[in-house]
């Protein structure tokens, strides 16, 4: 995944929250996970995360990812965070995170990731019920 940092993810230093990063960190492991088979992935565990380089508005933040280990229910992902600095072109690395991701069932129940998939209908408003 790559995102354009925003003035509305700055803190009051005018650098990005770590928590939007966080964020990001949390979908780019369900992006990878979901090429694991077509289920509903929740984030059970995320790895420390040392931020080693601020990240600034205007920078393009790649996260990217690999599977790292795949259990019965859950897969690991490995992102890695550069950033792309918007007046210099260069690109810094921010962090590395490791974040497990369990395919679960309707019911929030964790199920095998390798079966058929189990997402069958979809609201209009987009949800997967
Ligand atoms: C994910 C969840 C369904 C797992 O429930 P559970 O009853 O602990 O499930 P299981 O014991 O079957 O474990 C599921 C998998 O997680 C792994 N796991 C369990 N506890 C773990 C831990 N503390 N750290 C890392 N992995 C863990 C297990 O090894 C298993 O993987 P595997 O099948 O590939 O070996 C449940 O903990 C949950 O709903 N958590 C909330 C998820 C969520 O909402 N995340 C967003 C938070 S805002």
């Amino acid at each position: 995944m790559r995102v354009l940092m925003m003035p509305r993810d700055t803190n009051h230093l005018g650098t990005i929250f770590g928590g939007v990063i966080l964020s990001y960190i949390d979908q780019a492991g369900f992006v990878e996970a979901r090429r694991h088979g077509l289920h509903r992935w929740v984030t059970i565990a995320m790895d420390d995360v040392i931020f080693k380089e601020p990240v600034y508005v205007g920078d393009i933040v790649a996260f990217r990812t690999r599977t790292i280990e795949t259990g019965t229910t859950s897969v690991k992902v490995e992102v890695v965070v550069e950033a792309e600095r918007f007046e210099s072109g260069k690109t810094v690395q921010v962090t590395t995170a490791g974040v497990k991701m369990v395919a679960v069932d309707k019911n929030g129940k964790s199920i095998d990731f390798r079966k058929e998939p189990t997402l069958d209908r979809r609201y209009p408003h987009g949800a997967f019920v």
